[in-house]
């Protein structure tokens, strides 16, 4: 009677807040921007499954921008609260949420930089702020491995959303071998949402497309990137730059990263990502909407994203069949791909994303790509009746 009304408490509880104790911390160098140490949140449950989702939030693209961001929950652990929200990803309990009985963690993003910095101690060059996210990483695993489960755990799926779905991806072969020299090895599985940046030859400027020009930014990613030249990199990307004479900082770029993953890799992505429309290639959100006529210069444009993110997919796929594919045919960032992965959206042609997702778990090669509106993003809803694929 006591264990079970143990077990059924324990079944509802609230996600907590760890930080991680301040000597690791230090000696770790696992500290948001302000130099407060960093940490999760975490609700263990079905000790075999786990989930370790990271969480994104941009990055800081110069000192003044970092300095705004510090004084965030977003670049400091001060304001963080006891418990997190039971209901976003990855601890949502609906019937049909993808991680429902896994233990789940959550960790937030506080570091502002792809969760690639390597700072040992505050930059002057960031406003005298410390850029960690690869260091936080590394403790949290490991202090993980030290006081849960997580140890003797069989799967990990290693996620991340946004920056943090760019964050797994560097790290997509690097969490093997740091699971395995804490002697863990759960089978592992990454699953990126949203984590294209970019599809290959993007972003191309609104500005510049609207004038005739196609052709995309000259190593864009390396600019938007500059605060952290020198971090912590895909491995094999980086080794097959060297070997082709290419600069490692190439790899920043994820389509670059793609053909090197060893990992098993599910990448979730709409192929009309609105954060790349808006705010990278700057066409203005009452300019670039659903529902824009095909032939308009924004209807050309959304096109366009929407053709270079299939092609990005599908050259992966047809590489490696081990990727799994999920691309809604959605004006959206991450929003839309959150409902679906918390199991509160709709499926697509009957199929839900955790269809999809359990489909390629099992081993079956899945390419799940929704049918546009006639090349544009579907309005919303209408996207039910799409044709979509799984192969
Ligand atoms: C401190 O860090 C070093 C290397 O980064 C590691 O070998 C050592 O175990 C750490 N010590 C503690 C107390 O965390
Ligand atoms: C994990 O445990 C080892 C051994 O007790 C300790 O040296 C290390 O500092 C711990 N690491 C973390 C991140 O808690
Ligand atoms: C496909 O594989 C070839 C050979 O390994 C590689 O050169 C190419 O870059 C890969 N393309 C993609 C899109 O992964
Ligand atoms: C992406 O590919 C799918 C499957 O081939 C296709 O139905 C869809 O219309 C394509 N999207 C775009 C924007 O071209």
């Amino acid at each position: 009677m006591w264990r079970f009304l143990l077990l059924g408490l324990a079944a509802g509880e609230l996600p907590r807040k760890v930080l991680l104790p301040s000597e690791v911390a230090a000696n770790a160098s696992a500290k948001c921007l302000d130099s407060s140490p960093a940490g999760f949140y975490i609700r263990e449950q079905d000790p075999s499954k786990w989930v370790i989702f990271l969480d994104g939030g941009g990055l800081c693209i110069d000192a003044l921008d970092c300095r705004r961001r510090a004084a965030t929950t977003h670049g400091s652990s001060k304001n963080w609260p006891e418990t997190w929200d039971p209901e976003a990803v990855p601890f949502s309990t609906g019937l049909s949420s993808t991680f429902r009985d896994f233990s789940q963690v959550f960790v937030p993003y506080c570091s502002g930089d792809l969760w690639l910095g390597m700072d040992h101690k505050p930059r002057l060059i960031v406003g005298d702020l410390q850029m960690s996210g690869h260091r936080i990483l590394g403790a949290v695993v490991e202090h993980l491995v030290n006081t849960t489960a997580l140890r003797r755990s069989s799967l990990l799926i290693f996620a991340g959303q946004s920056a943090g779905g760019i964050g797994v991806l560097h790290h997509a072969d690097w969490i093997s071998s740091k699971l395995s020299s804490l002697s863990a090895s759960p089978r592992i599985a990454v699953l990126s949402a949203a984590g294209l940046f970019f599809p290959a030859d993007w972003p191309v400027l609104w500005e510049e497309f609207r004038l005739g020009m196609e052709w995309p930014v000259d190593n864009f990613m390396a600019k938007w990137c500059h605060l952290i030249e020198g971090s912590f990199l895909h491995e094999g990307c980086v080794a097959a730059a060297r070997a082709a004479g290419r600069a490692p900082s190439t790899c920043q770029d994820v389509s670059r990263i793609l053909p090197e993953l060893k990992a098993d890799v599910f990448l979730m992505q709409n192929q009309f990502d609105q954060y790349q429309v808006l705010h990278l290639g700057l066409c203005p959100a009452s300019t670039c909407s659903v529902g824009v006529p095909a032939t308009s210069a924004p209807g050309r444009y959304l096109a366009l994203l929407g053709r270079l993110t299939n092609a990005t997919l599908s050259a992966a796929f047809q590489n490696n069949s081990r990727f799994g594919i999920y691309a809604p045919s959605r004006f959206d960032h991450t929003d839309d791909l959150m409902q679906d992965l918390a199991g509160t959206d709709h499926s697509i042609s009957g199929v839900s994303f955790k269809d999809a997702f359990g489909h390629w778990l099992s081993g079956a090669p899945t390419r799940f790509v929704a049918a546009s509106c006639a090349g544009l993003p579907c309005p919303s809803g209408q996207e039910a009746d799409a044709r979509a694929l799984i192969v």
